[in-house]
């Protein structure tokens, strides 16, 4: 006897992708998700998350400020300066992503769009034009102390809460490869002699 075809019902395949998807967030910022196995309370990872928040604002707004540096920088020490910021550039895109996969680990939501930024720094907004060099460099060294400033009372703070992974990121990661970056700037505003030494008695004088 022939066997009797059974017709299985068969879900309607269409190959074209669903896109214009919206829906609403999956979490606020400014939250931290409730229970997580981290041995730290919920108080403290607001309180942390917050804080990581600015300083990642400011960090994001100092990168920008390398970028446009390196693009906009002119005069004699133009190669040697648009090589350094750019290498200081590379450095704050690492923190920028250390900064922000803590907030997401302490279960908050991490800034990360240029508007959002924009309201939030503390760093003052530099115009859209360029700029001489000395002005560059002090731009630069003004967002550094901000964020140092911040890095110190950050750090004390969270050893104090007990969030010593927080503690350890913000010295480690932040503090010290900002401090170093302010080192190599500064220098470039020191005024000293290019091909002939100066006599003691005229630098005095000057
Ligand atoms: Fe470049």
């Amino acid at each position: 006897m022939a066997k009797k075809e059974v017709s299985v019902p068969r879900q309607t395949i269409n190959a074209q992708p669903h896109i214009h998807q919206r829906a609403g967030e999956m979490q606020a910022y400014g939250t931290v998700s409730h229970a997580l196995p981290l041995d730290l309370e919920e108080p403290v990872r607001l309180e942390m998350t917050e804080q990581l928040n600015l300083l990642l604002a400011d960090t994001m707004t100092l990168r920008d400020l390398y970028k446009k540096s390196h693009w906009q920088v002119a005069g004699p020490t133009f190669y040697q300066l648009h090589l350094l910021f750019d290498k200081h550039y590379g450095e704050q895109v690492e923190i920028v992503d250390e900064i922000a996969e803590r907030i997401q680990l302490l279960g908050g939501v991490s800034l990360a769009m240029a508007a959002d930024v924009a309201e939030t720094t503390r760093i003052e907004r530099p115009p859209r034009g360029r700029e001489e060099v000395p002005v560059q460099i002090s731009r630069l060294l003004d967002a550094h102390q901000i964020i140092i400033e911040h890095c110190r009372e950050l750090a004390g703070r969270a050893s104090e809460l007990g969030d010593d992974g927080t503690n350890d990121l913000v010295v480690s990661d932040v503090l010290r490869p900002n401090e170093l970056q302010v080192w190599f700037l500064s220098e470039h505003l020191v005024e000293a002699p290019l091909v002939r030494a100066e006599e003691p008695r005229a630098r005095k004088a000057s």
